[in-house]
C-alpha cells in the first residue's frame, strides 16, 4: 500500500498499476474509417486552435455563417461561433429529408420482448416534432428561452420532445426518468419552468411503472417552493390507452396525444437561434447540496458532438448505431439523439433494462437490427459479463466499433467486453468526460491510436489536457504521480455556464488554477474537472475518479449532500453521511450512517425509513447497501463530518489519522459494530487492490 506524507494531499500521491499492453485497431476498421489519416491529428493542433474547430462547426447547416470562432472577451464564458445563427431541430430533422426522409432515424425497442419496434424515418420525425411544436406554441403558449422539464422515460417521445423544444428555441431539461418526483421537482424549481413533460407509464424489468404518480409529487415539490407548474403534459406509452392509475389533474394534465389531433399537419418554422444561445440544460450532482443546471449553447455543442460522433463514433450512413444510455443523461443527449441525428445516421434506443429478461437481450437486439456500433458503460457491462459471460458468442452479430464510458472501467472488464462482446474484431473507446463537457475530452482516435484497457487515451482532437498537483505545478507524464486533470483550452462543447449561478461556475470550474482573473486569454483558465488522473509517458490518461466526494453509482453521479439531506428528512435521524461502498455490479454503492435524537432508539424501522427517504428524494439508484445507526459522527474539531473515516470502516480500509478529530474514541467503537455485523453478514469486501484503496482514500478529503 501506498504511505501517505504528511502535507501531501491525496492528488498527487503516487499510484501504481501494471501498464497494460496496448490493442491495435484491425486494418479492416481502419479501412473504413472517418479519422484515418494522422493529418487530422496536425489539424486539431494547439498550433491551429481555436479555427480547428472550424472543421466541426462546418458539419451543419447555418443560417448565418459566423464571424468570430472563439470570443474570450468575458473569460471564462466562452462564446463559440460568434455571430452564428442555426437551429438544432433543422440540423438534426429538416436538412435530411431530401435525400433521406425515409431512412431510420429512430429504431425503438420495447422491453417487452414480445411487444414490435418502432422504426420512426425522418420524415415521421420530421411531422411529429413540428406537431408537437406547433402545441408548446400554441397550447402552452410557450417561446423562444422559455425553460420546460421532461421526466421521461426511454421512448422517442422524448426525442420528439427534445427536438420540438429546439425547433422554438425553448430550452429543454430532461430529468432521469428513474430520479423520484422530488429530485424532479426541484429541477422544476431551480430551471424556474411552468410545463412538466412526462408519461403515463414504462417498462421496467418487466413491470408497467406508474409515471405519472411523480409528476404529482413534482408540481407539488415545486408548489411549495413557490414555483407553479400550469401545465403538465403527458404522453401515453400505449398511444390509445392511459396505462396509469394516477387520475388527471382538471386543468393540468393534459394527454399530448389526444391534444395532437388539433395540430395535425402543422409546420412550425424553426426559428434561427444565435449560436451561443442555450440548447438545454442537463443537472448534475456536485459537492455542495444543489444539483448544478449545466447550460449547454446550440451551435459549440451541436458541432461539438456532430464531430466528436463522426471521428469518434465512427459513425457513417450505413451504420445502425446503438447507444444503450439513457437520454436522461447527458451521453444520452449528445450521442443518442444530438449527434447521430446531426449525421443523419440510424439511431437505436431501448426502453428497459439491458438483462431483461435475460443476459442475452442486447445481443438478440444487436443480431436483428444488425448494429454495428455499440455504447455503453462499465457499470452495464459488468452486469452482462456477470449474468451471462458466454451470451455474446450465441448471437450473429457483429460490431466494428464499441464505447464504454462514465467511470474508470477495470482492465479485466475491459479484457471480457473485447473479446466476448466485441469478438476480438470491435475497437474499443473509452470515452472519458462530464456533464458539463458536452461531448468526449479524452479518448483513442480508434483507427489511429491503439487501445490500452484502462486508459481512456490522450486528449481529443483539439482538447489539451494537462495535469496539476495542488500547488498548479505540472505532473509531468510519465511520473507515476497523480494530480488533478484540467484541460488548458476552451471548446466548443463545454457549458456556458451553472443555470442562475455564473459565481459558482467560475469558483468550481476554473477559480483553482486562473492564473489571472482579469486576464481575457484562454491560457490564463484551465478548466478543472474534478477528477484525478495520471498520464503514462505515453501521453494516455489513466482516470482516477473523483477527488471530492460525490459517490459515481454505476456512471451517476450523486452528491453526498444530497443524500444525506434525504437522510435527515427522516424526523428522528440529527445527523448522516454518505460514503461510498465497493459494489461487485454497480461498481460503487451508497452507504449510511446516521445519529439520531438522544431520546430515541435504533430500530429496524428507521434504517428503512432512511432507505425510503433517499428511494423518494433521489430514486432507486441511489438506494443504500445499509444504513448504519451510531451513537456520533466522527467530526473535526470543526464540527466536520470525517466521511473519510467512514468510508475506511465501511470498505475495510485504513481511516487515516483519526487522532486529530474531536472525538477519536468513536472511531473504534463505530467500526467494532459495522465491521462485525458485515462479517456476520458475509458482506466484507474481498482483498482491495491498490487502486482501490487509492481511489477510496481520497474520497471525502477536504480540499
Ligand atoms: O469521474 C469521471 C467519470 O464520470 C464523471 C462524469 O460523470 P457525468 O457528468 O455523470 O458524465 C458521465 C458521462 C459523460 C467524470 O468526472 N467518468 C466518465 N467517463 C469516464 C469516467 N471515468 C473514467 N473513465 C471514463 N471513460
Amino acid at each position: 500500500m501506498v504511505k501517505r506524507q504528511a502535507g501531501v494531499t491525496e492528488a498527487q500521491i503516487a499510484v501504481h498499476w501494471k501498464e497494460e499492453d496496448y490493442f491495435p485497431p484491425s486494418a479492416k476498421f481502419i479501412g473504413q474509417a472517418n479519422a484515418a489519416d494522422p493529418g487530422i491529428l496536425e489539424r486539431f493542433s494547439e498550433e491551429h486552435f481555436p479555427e480547428c474547430f472550424k472543421e466541426y462547426a462546418d458539419l451543419l447547416t447555418w443560417d448565418k455563417y459566423w464571424h468570430t470562432t472563439l470570443d474570450t472577451s468575458n473569460a471564462p464564458f466562452w462564446k463559440w461561433f460568434v455571430g452564428g445563427r442555426l437551429n438544432a431541430c433543422y440540423n438534426c430533422v429538416d436538412r435530411h429529408l431530401a435525400k433521406n426522409r425515409n431512412k431510420a432515424a429512430f429504431i425503438w425497442v420495447p422491453e417487452p420482448e414480445e411487444e414490435e419496434d418502432r422504426v420512426i424515418t425522418y420524415q415521421e420525425l420530421y411531422v411529429q416534432v413540428n406537431e408537437f411544436a406547433a402545441l408548446l406554441r400554441d397550447f402552452c403558449g410557450l417561446k423562444t428561452g422559455d425553460r420546460v422539464t421532461f421526466h421521461m422515460p426511454m421512448l422517442p417521445e422524448l426525442s420528439v420532445s427534445m427536438l420540438a423544444c429546439a425547433r422554438l428555441g425553448i430550452i429543454h431539461s430532461q430529468v432521469f426518468g428513474g430520479f423520484s418526483g422530488q429530485a424532479c421537482g426541484d429541477r422544476i424549481i431551480d430551471s424556474g419552468s411552468h410545463v412538466l413533460v412526462t408519461m403515463d407509464a414504462y417498462y421496467r424489468n418487466g413491470s408497467l411503472i406508474d409515471h405519472k404518480a411523480k409528476a404529482d409529487e413534482a408540481v407539488a415539490r415545486a408548489e411549495s417552493e413557490g414555483v407553479h407548474v400550469d401545465k403538465v403534459l403527458i404522453w401515453r406509452r400505449y398511444p390509445q390507452q392511459y396505462s396509469s392509475p394516477t387520475p388527471l389533474v382538471e386543468d393540468r394534465d393534459f394527454i399530448v396525444n389526444d391534444l395532437l389531433k388539433d395540430y395535425t399537419g402543422k409546420r412550425i418554422a424553426p426559428v434561427s437561434m444565435p449560436a451561443e444561445a442555450p440548447l438545454f440544460l442537463m443537472y448534475t450532482s456536485g459537492t455542495t447540496a444543489s444539483p448544478k443546471g449545466c447550460q449547454h449553447s446550440t451551435g459549440g455543442y451541436l458541432a461539438y458532438v456532430a464531430g466528436t460522433s463522426k471521428y469518434y463514433q465512427d459513425i457513417h450512413p450505413e451504420d445502425t448505431y446503438w447507444c444503450l444510455a439513457d437520454i436522461g443523461w447527458i451521453t444520452g443527449h449528445s450521442y443518442i439523439v444530438y449527434g447521430p441525428l446531426a449525421l443523419c445516421a440510424t439511431s437505436v434506443m431501448y426502453e428497459g433494462v439491458p438483462t431483461y429478461p435475460d443476459a442475452g437481450r442486447p445481443w438478440r437486439v444487436a443480431e436483428r437490427l444488425d448494429v454495428n456500433i455499440f455504447h455503453t458503460a462499465p457499470t452495464t457491462i459488468r452486469m452482462l459479463r456477470k449474468a451471462g459471460p458466454g451470451e455474446p458468442a450465441k448471437y450473429n452479430y457483429h460490431f466494428k466499433h464499441m464505447t464504454t464510458v462514465g467511470e474508470p472501467i477495470e482492465p479485466e472488464v475491459w479484457r471480457w467486453y473485447y473479446a466476448a462482446v466485441g469478438k476480438g474484431e470491435a475497437v474499443i473507446v473509452d470515452t472519458w468526460w462530464q456533464t458539463e463537457n458536452g461531448g468526449f475530452l479524452g479518448s483513442t482516435l480508434p483507427a489511429l491510436h491503439p487501445m490500452k484497457p484502462g486508459s481512456c487515451g490522450p486528449g481529443v482532437l483539439g482538447i489539451y489536457p494537462i495535469v496539476y498537483d495542488e500547488k498548479g505545478n505540472e505532473v509531468e507524464a510519465g511520473s507515476g504521480t497523480a494530480g488533478n486533470i484540467c484541460i488548458r483550452n476552451p471548446w466548443p462543447g463545454i457549458f456556458q455556464t451553472i443555470w442562475g449561478d455564473p459565481d459558482r461556475f467560475v469558483e468550481i470550474y476554473f477559480a483553482k488554477y486562473c492564473k489571472n482573473r482579469e486576464s481575457k486569454n484562454w491560457q490564463d483558465w484551465p478548466y478543472l474537472a474534478g477528477d484525478g488522473a495520471m498520464q503514462a509517458a505515453d501521453g494516455y490518461l489513466r482516470i482516477l475518479g473523483r477527488v471530492d466526494d460525490v459517490i459515481n453509482v454505476a456512471g451517476h453521479r450523486l452528491g453526498t449532500k444530497e443524500l444525506e439531506s434525504a437522510c435527515l428528512t427522516v424526523e428522528e435521524v440529527v445527523e448522516a453521511a454518505a460514503v461510498p461502498v465497493l459494489d461487485e455490479i454497480r461498481g460503487r454503492a451508497v452507504e449510511i450512517y446516521v445519529a439520531l435524537q438522544p431520546s430515541v432508539d435504533p430500530s429496524d424501522e428507521i434504517q428503512q425509513k432512511v432507505t425510503a427517504a433517499i428511494e423518494k428524494t433521489i430514486g432507486k439508484i441511489a438506494r443504500p447497501k445499509n444504513v448504519w445507526i451510531v451513537p456520533d459522527m466522527p467530526k473535526t474539531r470543526s464540527g466536520k463530518i470525517m466521511r473519510r473515516v467512514l468510508a475506511g470502516i465501511s470498505n475495510f480500509t485504513d481511516p487515516g489519522d483519526t487522532m486529530t478529530l474531536a472525538n477519536s474514541e468513536i472511531v473504534e467503537d463505530v467500526r467494532q459494530h459495522v465491521q462485525s455485523e458485515k462479517i456476520a453478514r458475509g458482506d466484507a469486501p474481498k482483498e482491495l487492490t491498490d487502486e482501490e484503496r487509492e481511489e477510496l482514500a481520497k474520497f471525502g478529503q477536504e480540499s
